[in-house]
């Protein structure tokens, strides 16, 4: 058996993608030619992930240094740079197809916050800055953060982003290969992401009160997407979680 948490840094060598070498050719020839809709719609979830993303990344690093050995530090390096390179592929994505403007990345974050609810924005850049905060300053449970990091927000609300996403361009009416290519890649980073926090979890003893606390959270994270994601795709999001959980034997009183 493989200690630790070694197969998951094992498996994110394998999963390493570039985000400048996809082609976005057809996507920017593309763009334009969407109905208002179709753009509004895809636009609406490509801001939530520059948001998130970043936000992610950014905050990413005192898990890294919460870990409790030196497996689990590498999972979270790993993970660090996977978020990094997913904050510039949307980044890429919004300034080169959809020509969102700005003269860098946090000028266009600015110029996208506006196309989401405040609730997205502030789970973003209030609530999980926050729980990283506390863990750096050792006054949070490496589990609990983890469970809002990983269980929540990647679980739940992500997931369900990409999800709304990938079917939003599978419907378009002209097609964003690049784009589709990327959310592809990210998806696939996403997937074992959540592995590894359902690990930690699994591995930590979760009381009821947290176990309440990681199902309440994710049933309301799953409504930040406001309009941009339907009421059955929320409610699989939440069946999802609340899965996920007991599989990580989190028990529900
Ligand atoms: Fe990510
Ligand atoms: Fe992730």
């Amino acid at each position: 058996m493989i200690a630790g948490y070694d197969h998951f840094v094992t498996l994110a060598e394998s999963l390493q993608w570039d985000e400048t070498a996809l082609d976005y050719s057809a996507d920017r020839e593309a763009w334009p030619q969407l109905t208002d809709a179709e753009s509004a719609r895809v636009l609406g979830l490509i801001a939530g992930f520059v948001i998130a993303e970043t936000a992610v990344s950014g905050e990413l690093a005192a898990y890294q240094a919460a870990a409790s050995d030196s497996s689990m530090e590498a999972a979270f390096r790993a993970q660090l740079r996977d978020e990094a390179r997913h904050a510039r592929f949307f980044d890429l994505v919004a300034a080169e197809v959809a020509g969102v403007p700005g003269a860098d990345p946090a000028a266009r974050r600015d110029a996208l916050r506006s196309l989401v609810s405040s609730d997205l924005v502030d789970l973003f850049e209030e609530r999980l800055p926050a729980t990283a905060g506390r863990l750096a300053e050792n006054h949070g449970s490496l589990s609990a953060a983890v469970g809002l990091y990983h269980m929540v927000i990647e679980g739940v609300v992500l997931l369900a982003g990409q999800h709304a996403m990938l079917e939003a361009l599978e419907s378009l009416s002209v097609k964003l290969p690049g784009v589709h290519k990327g959310c592809e890649l990210v998806l696939r980073d996403e997937r074992w992401h959540i592995g590894f926090g359902s690990r930690i979890v699994q591995r930590a003893d979760i009381g009821p009160d947290e176990a309440d606390m990681l199902l309440e959270q994710g049933e309301t994270a799953a409504k930040v997407w406001g309009d941009l994601i339907t009421p059955a795709a929320i409610e699989t999001a939440v069946r999802q979680h609340r899965r996920r959980l007991k599989a990580a034997g989190i028990k529900f009183w």
